[in-house]
């Protein structure tokens, strides 16, 4: 866990311009002052990310929503009450103070209040928003352990805050608001089903007039190697006919499962909770041991499912550049 004297160093970092990242239950951040112009361009280098895509901003408590959001809605109030602290982020729309850095120079601006203790010191202690998309270079696998943030990121981060592994390791489920009726933008540990049980209506499905979201575009959130999605029942003979054709396969399956010959086992429970948590360590494993492609069987796509699913598919999704 980061000590007092850490934290502290986060904080003069931040106030300097600088880059911390730290952890939050969904998945490491890499924050910068929200009101730095200059901090927030160091951020977008330091992720390789193109300017036009909008950062969360992260706020210690629902008392400083106001200072970021012009309007807040019953809705947005229930969902905030509900949900926050936690894995979820709101789309609203944003005061004068935002700046265009953060929003991509949409006039919404996504926030969230983490629950994560580390977050949660670090945002009390340094008062203000901290803009923080998740801490990997662009277009790559979101970080959840402190080393992984190191591989992505070396020296461009002034300082890694460290946690045990983040509890949920998905993404935050995101909601916008700022449009009427509710829209699911990023399906996350706050469930479809939770998120409609406290709006007391269904939720709007993402259309083709989406705001930017890099989230959203097809073959993010992918490691090296390809993912294949197999049910359960096939995924030990897939990859076994795969090994046929390829030099190294990762079969990705609980811990005791017999690997078909030449196929590389990397443990991944079948519970969808513990699934989450472990994917994205999962993915990183196949890249380090260099396979080229990893079998992989989601949950059933209901609650944390969805999100489990959309990240695999956004996963195996065919990439341009390869
Ligand atoms: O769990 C999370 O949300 C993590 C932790 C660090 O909080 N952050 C994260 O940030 O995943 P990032 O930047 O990797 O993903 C945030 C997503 C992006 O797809 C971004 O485009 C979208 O949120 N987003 C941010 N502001 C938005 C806005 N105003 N309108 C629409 N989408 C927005
Ligand atoms: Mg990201």
């Amino acid at each position: 866990m980061s000590s007092v004297r850490s934290i502290i160093e986060a904080v003069a970092i931040l106030r300097a311009g600088g880059l911390v990242a730290f952890p939050t239950e969904t998945v490491y951040g890499l924050g910068a002052d929200a009101d730095n112009g200059a901090a927030l361009a160091k951020m977008f280098a330091a992720k390789g990310r193109p300017a036009d895509h909008p950062v969360i901003v992260h706020l210690a408590d629902i008392s400083q929503l106001r200072d970021w959001a012009r309007e807040i809605p019953p809705d947005a109030q229930k969902l905030a009450r509900a949900f926050w602290p936690g894995p979820m982020s709101l789309i609203l729309p944003r005061t004068a103070r935002v700046l265009d850095q953060v929003t991509g120079g949409q006039d919404t601006v996504g926030l969230r209040i983490p629950s994560h203790p580390v977050a949660q010191e670090l945002l009390k202690a340094f008062g203000g928003g901290i803009a923080a998309p998740s801490a990997n270079r662009f277009g790559r696998v979101s970080p959840t352990r402190p080393e992984h943030v190191r591989e992505e990121l070396g020296d461009r981060v002034d300082q890694v805050l460290e946690g045990a592994d983040c509890e949920v390791g998905l993404e935050s489920t995101i909601v916008d608001l700022s449009r009427g009726r509710p829209h699911l933008l990023r399906p996350g540990a706050v469930t479809r089903q939770q998120l409609e049980q406290v709006l007391g209506r269904p939720l709007a499905d993402e259309g083709f007039d989406a705001p930017r979201a890099s989230g959203r575009l097809d073959s993010h959130y992918a490691p090296q190697a390809r993912i294949i999605v197999a049910p359960a029942a096939e995924r030990s003979a897939r990859a076994a006919e795969l090994a046929g054709q390829l030099a190294k396969v990762a079969l990705l399956a609980p811990a005791g499962t017999p690997p078909p010959p030449g196929v590389e086992l990397i443990p991944l429970a079948d519970d969808p909770i513990l699934f989450a948590q472990q994917l994205y360590a999962a993915f990183r494993e196949a890249d380090a041991l260099a396979c080229q492609v990893a079998v992989v069987s989601p949950p059933p796509a209901v609650g944390l499912g969805e999100a489990i699913l959309d990240r695999l598919l956004k996963a195996a999704a065919p990439r341009p550049e390869n």
